[in-house]
């Protein structure tokens, strides 16, 4: 699925969230910052939005593997490396699929999933997976669609089951894959459930900040 609407993928990002995705990577991006990571995994890295954002952030020495199982989203991210003129750290991609990493144990100090994890097929063996290739303190921080405020849920509803899948509709050619969107978002836990998966992944000092009327997270843990 994510194959067939990649080439579409960034521009139906911004037109469906009125370009306020750019916000939730960038405070993702700040998270990770504040932990110094020598050594960051973006996973589930897609057309490598958080992976750039990253190597912009991150000072020189530092390395970013953005890693995905989708062929052409990874050539998408490849394709916009020439025009990220300023990256300051160094910033690779790499084919794996999430539930079977091909990476070290204890390898990186921080692993993002940004829109990831909710389209894994066994979230609790990507979250092992994770944890494994996390050094002993090293920090996960994943940014998902959660649950909106009550007030604002019936208009976002609305904007999940009919405009943004006649919109994705006309920009990817591709409406059911943004039927699905708004389908794995209704079935994703809330930020107390999530919360629980990554506690019984084996993660510490777990914690979960609502952004944008609770429409998106972040949620960290420690390794
Ligand atoms: C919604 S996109 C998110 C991309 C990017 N992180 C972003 O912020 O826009 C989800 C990505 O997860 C990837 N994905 C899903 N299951 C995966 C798996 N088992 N292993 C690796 N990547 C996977 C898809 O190929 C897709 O690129």
């Amino acid at each position: 699925m994510f194959g067939r609407i990649a080439h579409r993928y960034d521009l139906a990002n911004r037109v469906l969230s009125g370009g306020i995705d750019i916000y939730w990577r960038f405070c993702l991006v700040r998270s990770v910052r504040g932990v110094q990571p020598g050594q960051v995994l973006d996973l589930a890295t897609g057309s490598g939005d958080v992976a750039f954002a990253l190597g912009k952030a991150l000072p020189p020495g530092s390395r970013v593997l953005g890693m995905d199982f989708c062929t052409p989203m990874l050539e998408e991210a490849e394709a916009k490396r020439a025009s990220q003129t300023n990256l300051r750290a160094a910033v690779e991609f790499s084919q794996g699929d999430a539930l079977a990493l091909p990476l070290a144990d204890a390898s990186f100090d921080a692993v993002t999933i940004a829109f990831g994890l909710r389209n894994m097929a066994d979230r609790a063996r990507c979250l092992s997976e994770i944890r494994r290739v996390l050094k002993p303190g090293g920090t996960l921080f994943v940014l998902e669609f959660s649950r909106p405020w009550p007030l604002v849920r019936p208009l976002y509803d609305f904007h999940m089951r009919h405009t943004a899948p006649a919109l994705a509709g006309l920009l990817t050619g591709d409406r059911g894959a943004y039927d699905y969107l708004g389908e794995s978002i209704r079935s994703f836990p809330g930020r107390d459930g999530l919360a629980g998966e990554i506690r019984q992944a084996g993660f510490s000092a777990v914690s979960a900040s609502a952004m944008t009327m609770g429409i998106v997270a972040l949620h960290t843990g420690r390794r």
